[in-house]
């Protein structure tokens, strides 16, 4: 596991980057990692694609945990106050009070989600994300934007909050469709051409690009 530490004024965090699968992990990281940041409930927030592809291992989280899961669908449609109003029935009608946990497991659609719900649900709550698409991995996990869309503007409601912790596990990325990988890499492509020479160089070497 690599650690990165990322330093905001309201709350710093790390992004901890693990080369194995969650299913491996999955004891030793829900009571190491998530256990210690002492919540009393937990919510796990996902979609129905990464369910799927992941039942088993997202069970084994969710009993290590005693957690909550909610499973939506998939797409940029949930990202809406329609879907964060059924939300917060869930949470308050199962009884989640301030110091509970939402894990966001899923691509971007779900971290921005499950950040604008943990940001406004009882004025904040914490949460983590566990991104599961490069594009999550990258880049919506990390630097605190959180929102839903309005039908006339894309991203127009929601806030700066810092996730409690970000925890990436590669291999979630053997599964992503090609699409998609392409979607995250571009998002890479950028870094390079924006601020890193020799990184953007390292990229066409590997023909990744
Ligand atoms: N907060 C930010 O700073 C920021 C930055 C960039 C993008 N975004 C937001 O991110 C969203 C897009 O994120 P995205 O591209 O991850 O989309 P997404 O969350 O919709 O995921 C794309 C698809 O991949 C599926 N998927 C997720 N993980 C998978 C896996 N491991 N294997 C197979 N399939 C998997 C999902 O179910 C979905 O169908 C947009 O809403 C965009 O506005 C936010």
């Amino acid at each position: 596991m690599e650690t990165l530490q990322v330093n905001t004024l309201s709350r710093p965090y790390c992004i901890h980057v693990f080369k194995e699968e969650l299913q491996t992990e999955a004891e030793t990281f829900a009571q190491k990692h998530l256990s210690s940041l002492k919540a009393e409930k937990h919510l796990i927030l996902t979609d129905e694609n990464v369910y799927r592809l992941y039942e088993k291992t997202i069970e084994e989280l969710v009993k290590n945990l005693g957690a909550e899961i909610l499973i939506i669908p998939s797409g940029e449609k949930q990202k809406s106050l329609r879907r964060a109003k059924k939300i917060y029935t869930f949470l308050l009608e199962k009884g989640f009070h301030r110091n509970s946990l939402l894990i966001a497991l899923g691509g971007g659609v779900i971290g921005d989600l499950g950040g604008f719900i943990a940001s406004t649900y009882l004025r904040g709550i914490p949460f983590v994300q566990i991104p599961t698409t490069l594009l999550a991995q990258v880049d919506s996990s990390v630097g605190g934007k959180v929102a839903v869309n309005h039908p006339l503007c894309k991203n127009s409601i929601g806030s700066f909050y810092q996730p409690s912790g970000v925890f990436t596990f590669l291999p979630f990325l053997n599964t992503l469709p090609a699409r998609e990988f392409r979607c995250g890499l571009a998002e890479v492509v950028k870094y390079g051409v924006i601020r890193d020479r020799d990184f953007f160089f390292y990229l066409l070497e590997k023909q990744t690009v």
